[in-house]
């Protein structure tokens, strides 16, 4: 097993004088602070492979984390330990056996788990013990508490197959992990659990991080793979999904193995009451962060189906888009379309609903020749604005373009161009635009462009 590299020491930005330096690093610092504010005192759940520890990523993942903690975020760190057992059995000459997609956990690949397992633990512990001046770990003072948090049973016989010691969870002890988090100690639960008869069984690193996430109720469980993500079926990243499609993804059959083991229990974790489950791959430095602290993060979010949902728009919404839309063409913030308009482009809005009552709309209209897609018509009711609907919106059309091949998309706007800006969009020039587009414009309008790349 790799040993912890030495944490390298902090590079400091090269022109600490530059005007345009300073001003960037503001502007960035102040665009993470909503962020902050938001997850203060919140439980993430952060599990990792062991493939990771063997990649020697253990020091950045273990800065990210305590950052995360200076930041008020309780942490659970769950950590996974397959190749190390591999490589235990290797060296005591004893066979691997694997059924149903599950280690057979005899007496010897028991010894063999705990041992791994007590290996990875100490340079965890280890790598959270840092405080070199200079790096970012100096003062960060962390402890790091384990324990037998975890009661397990057998998996038992599968199709046949007795797994012997391989098990699975049944309970958390989450009072006392809440107990670990109030005195503000990092918790590190290992892939093994124990049965009232005192056995040690070998658990799946996936189980367990869902199960403690779900026991803890945590806002977030962020799963740091050697996946980029999910892909949809022509390569490209899904950043977002939502429970409905990520189960239809699932029912799809058309994910790989690994991908699909994450997903279903990201799944689980958001039927469960877990606000936001993440994949990201743990060979982006600071990915965690990105992840954490961007607007549109490095892998794959799933997110809870509240009451609140996104859909695509059907005729049977025209009129609720006309009642949302129709103030806004007339006070001259929207390009008036009309009834007619809507109703043969229905196929190109979403919406988003309430209780059954639509809040909000959007609508895709694509330039495939260009890759560009604009978006139009972004609105939310004014009883429902400053909750996040518009940009659940924005994402959903991102998405959207996304599937349809689409890199780019850009909005025409005369007063909202700051909320785009916020959410990465550039200011450029109508010559940009497709040709069909420009053709189209209304100049009298003097709409202000932005573009988003994707
Ligand atoms: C723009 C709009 C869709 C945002 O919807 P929303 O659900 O309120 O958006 P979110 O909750 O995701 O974001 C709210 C934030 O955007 C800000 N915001 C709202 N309108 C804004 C504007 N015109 N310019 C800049 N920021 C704006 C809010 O102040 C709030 O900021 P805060 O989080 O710092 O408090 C909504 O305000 C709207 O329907 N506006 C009228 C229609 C419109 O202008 N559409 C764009 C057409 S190009």
């Amino acid at each position: 097993m790799n040993a912890p590299e030495a944490t390298q020491p902090l590079q400091f930005p090269a022109t600490p004088n530059d005007a345009d330096s300073r001003a960037q690093f503001v502007q960035w610092f102040r665009a993470v602070a909503p962020y902050i504010h938001a997850f203060k005192r919140k439980t993430f759940v952060v599990a990792f492979p062991g493939e990771m520890v063997q990649a020697g990523k253990l020091p950045q993942t273990v800065q990210d984390i305590a950052l995360l903690r200076a930041l008020g975020i309780r942490v659970v760190v769950v950590h996974g330990s397959r190749p190390q057992v591999e490589e235990q059995l290797r060296l005591r000459h004893v066979e691997s056996k694997f059924a149903n997609g599950r280690r057979i956990t005899d007496d010897a690949a028991l010894e063999c788990a705990k041992e791994a397992s007590g290996e990875i633990r100490l340079d965890i512990e280890a790598a959270f013990s840092q405080g070199l001046a200079n790096t970012p770990m100096a003062n960060a003072d962390i402890k790091v508490l384990s324990g037998n948090f975890i009661t397990a049973k057998p998996l038992g016989v599968l199709g046949g197959v007795d797994h012997l010691h391989t098990g699975v969870v049944r309970k958390v002890s989450t009072e006392v992990i809440h107990l670990a988090l109030n005195a503000r100690a990092v918790v590190l639960v290992s892939p093994l659990g124990f049965s009232p008869t005192g056995e040690a069984f070998n658990l799946s690193l996936e189980d367990v991080a869902t199960s403690v996430a779900i026991a803890v109720q945590a806002e977030k469980l962020i799963f740091l793979t050697e996946l980029p993500g999910i892909l949809d079926p022509r390569g490209e990243l899904m950043r977002e999904l939502s429970e409905r499609s990520a189960k239809s993804l699932l029912q799809s059959g058309n994910l790989a193995p690994d991908a699909a083991g994450y997903l279903q229990h990201c799944l689980k974790a958001c039927e469960a009451d877990v606000p936001r489950a993440h994949i990201l791959p743990y060979d982006i430095d600071g990915g965690a962060l990105i992840e954490v602290f961007t607007h549109d993060g490095v892998g794959t979010m799933v997110s809870r189906d509240d009451l609140e949902f996104l859909r695509e728009a059907t005729p049977d919404d025209i009129g609720a888009i006309l009642t949302l839309i129709e103030p806004l063409e007339a006070d001259g913030t929207l390009v008036p379309r009309g009834r007619g308009v809507i109703e043969r482009d229905i196929g190109a809005f979403s919406v988003i609903e309430h209780d059954r009552k639509i809040f909000g709309c959007a609508a895709l209209y694509p330039y495939p020749e260009a890759g560009m897609g604009e978006m139009a018509c972004l609105t939310v009711s004014p009883v429902a604005q400053g909750v996040g609907d518009g940009e659940r919106l924005l994402k959903h059309v991102e998405q959207r373009a996304r599937e349809a091949g689409l890199n780019k998309i850009f909005v025409l706007t005369t007063r909202t161009a700051h909320w785009f800006l916020k959410r990465g969009f550039v200011h450029t020039s109508i010559d940009r635009l497709p040709a069909a587009k420009q053709a189209a414009i209304d100049r009298t309008r003097n709409s202000q462009v932005y573009l988003k790349q994707l």
